[in-house]
């Protein structure tokens, strides 16, 4: 198999199925060394069909090592989302102390259940590996977790959660969140349920994750349960939406702060476009993000990563070969904002394992344009560019323009009439096979400061931001008829102070 992977809008550093169709995250868990990604796959077509888990290995959530498909469709059902842990103590039987076996746990989808009326068609199947992930045994009474007749019943996170020495499988249903626990992975019984009359509801809970999170300054802890849903998202069609409060191995109790900034309204803080709900990426091209069990320790990181892509057209974005890419791997934080606490999200400091060039830009005071890529002879369209900005007089709405010879661009900036970041794809190519992917996207911003602390990580096809220091994130995905290798910084009517600024080149992960 000798791949290219320099089709026209194939990512150069983001995670790409080589070909075929590919959408959430799943099963992903570290362990020996290496960060398994395994990923929805429909390995025949390019759009969404009987799932599979394709599977990759990376040691730094950067450059991957594409493997052959781990889990296959069998007579329970076709594979949907789910997680994966490595069962250290041997509960479920299926290892050794010696060498714990990798569990994955996941939804069995059975579309002849489905098509024949029943309502009890997804199940939680479980397979365990031996060999790092290499070869996959399905369990032989699966499915673990049977339905109890809810039609969407699917997703499990499944978490060891120490102080009770059980597994807790965190489960979407429908609209709300079921918690089980198991001292063994096989059996499961129903804890408690979560969430029906809270947060967004726009649309079907998908997705979800629990775990707990210290702030970096006061060493406070927090439970945070990610639920992802479609559609029903601030911008339109899928999204991550988070909770934050506390887990006691029964029950999750929401933070009363937390919870109340969800029901004041309106507030900047959490209120795009009129949708109720907190997001840990406002953008329209994250979803179904979830984090990595197995991290150690020592390492101390949550790590997480979504699908960059969003239901309302993920079947029908103008790639050939194949269909989508993940978001770049991201370094979850508790921060304190003025509108609470919040999860904030960086880039992984391993994506500097893929720096080039870092050309530096001079402090400045901007009236109208600054063309960086021609003030730093930069030509590419992989980058991480890094801003630091600060009005002058009155706060006038400003943007970072990615653009080519014909005129098509992306602005990714501050509109000072709302206070929102946004990102604007009106113009940025082709979106003929939807009419639901023009648009600008919003986000509230999350910070008093003067400065604007932007961070963009650009890579041929898609935008993620980063402002505030993670504390508002936007992804975006995009299709140029030439790729945008111009970068401008554009003001309008006014000034802007440049405080300081750098662009880094990124190297293709397929170069080497
Ligand atoms: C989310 C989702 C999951 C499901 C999977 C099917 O994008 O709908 O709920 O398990 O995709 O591919």
């Amino acid at each position: 198999q000798t791949e290219t992977f320099n089709e026209q809008h194939r990512l150069q550093f983001h995670f790409t199925p080589p070909s075929g169709w590919m959408n959430d995250p799943n099963g992903m868990v570290y362990h020996n060394g290496e960060y398994h990604l395994f990923y929805q796959h429909n390995p025949d077509s390019t759009v969404w069909g009987p799932m599979h888990w394709g599977h990759a290995v990376s040691k730094d959530m950067i450059s991957w090592e594409h493997l052959p498909i781990a889990l296959y469709p069998d007579s329970l059902g076709t594979i949907f989302s789910g997680s994966a842990v490595v069962d250290m103590n041997n509960t479920s039987g299926l290892g050794t102390k010696e060498n714990p076996a990798m569990v994955a746990i996941y939804t069995y989808h059975d579309a002849e259940g489905e098509r024949a009326g029943r309502d009890d068609f997804q199940t939680q199947g479980i397979a365990f590996s031996l060999d790092n992930g290499r070869s996959w045994t399905k369990y032989k009474n699966n499915p673990v977790l049977k339905n109890p007749g809810t039609r969407d019943f699917r997703d499990p996170k499944v978490m060891w959660y120490e102080e009770g020495q059980k597994w807790i499988m965190t489960l979407a249903v429908k609209d709300h969140i079921s918690f089980y626990s198991s001292p063994n992975l096989l059996n499961w019984k129903l804890e408690s349920d979560f969430g029906a009359n809270v947060g967004a509801h726009g649309g079907v809970w998908e997705c979800p994750d629990l775990f707990k999170l210290k702030t970096q300054d006061t060493d406070e802890e927090k439970w945070v349960l990610i639920v992802n849903i479609n559609p029903g998202a601030p911008n339109g069609g899928s999204g991550t939406q988070y909770f934050l409060g506390s887990f006691d191995g029964n029950n999750f109790v929401i933070d009363p702060q937390f919870e109340a900034s969800l029901n004041a309204k309106p507030v900047i803080a959490t209120t795009v476009n009129g949708q109720e709900g907190i997001w840990l990426d406002y953008g329209r091209d994250e979803y179904a993000g979830v984090s990595w069990s197995g991290v150690p320790e020592e390492d101390g990181r949550r790590l997480f990563m979504g699908w960059m892509s969003n239901w309302d057209y993920a079947n029908v974005v103008p790639t050939e070969k194949w269909r989508s890419a993940m978001a770049i791997a991201r370094k979850l934080e508790l921060v304190n904002t003025p509108a609470g606490m919040r999860v904030a999200s960086m880039p992984v400091k391993e994506l500097q394992n893929i720096y080039g060039t870092t050309k530096k830009l001079e402090a400045q005071t901007i009236s109208n344009v600054l063309d960086i890529s021609d003030k730093l002879s930069i030509n590419t369209s992989t980058y991480d560019l890094q801003l630091r900005l600060e009005p002058v007089g009155t706060q006038n709405s400003f943007a970072v323009e990615l653009s080519n010879a014909k005129n098509q661009k992306v602005l990714v900036g501050l509109d000072a009439s709302r206070g929102q970041y946004y990102i604007d794809r009106t113009k940025s190519g082709d979106h003929s096979f939807s009419d639901k992917f023009s648009g600008i996207q919003y986000a509230p911003r999350l910070s008093n400061d003067k400065a604007f602390d932007l961070r963009l990580v650009v890579d041929v096809a898609s935008v993620e931001l980063f402002a505030d220091s993670g504390k508002t994130v936007m992804t975006a995905i995009f299709f140029p008829d030439e790729e945008f290798t111009k970068v401008k910084l554009v003001t309008e009517n006014g000034q802007l102070k440049l405080v300081s600024g750098q662009m880094t080149d990124l190297k293709s992960i397929y170069s080497s």
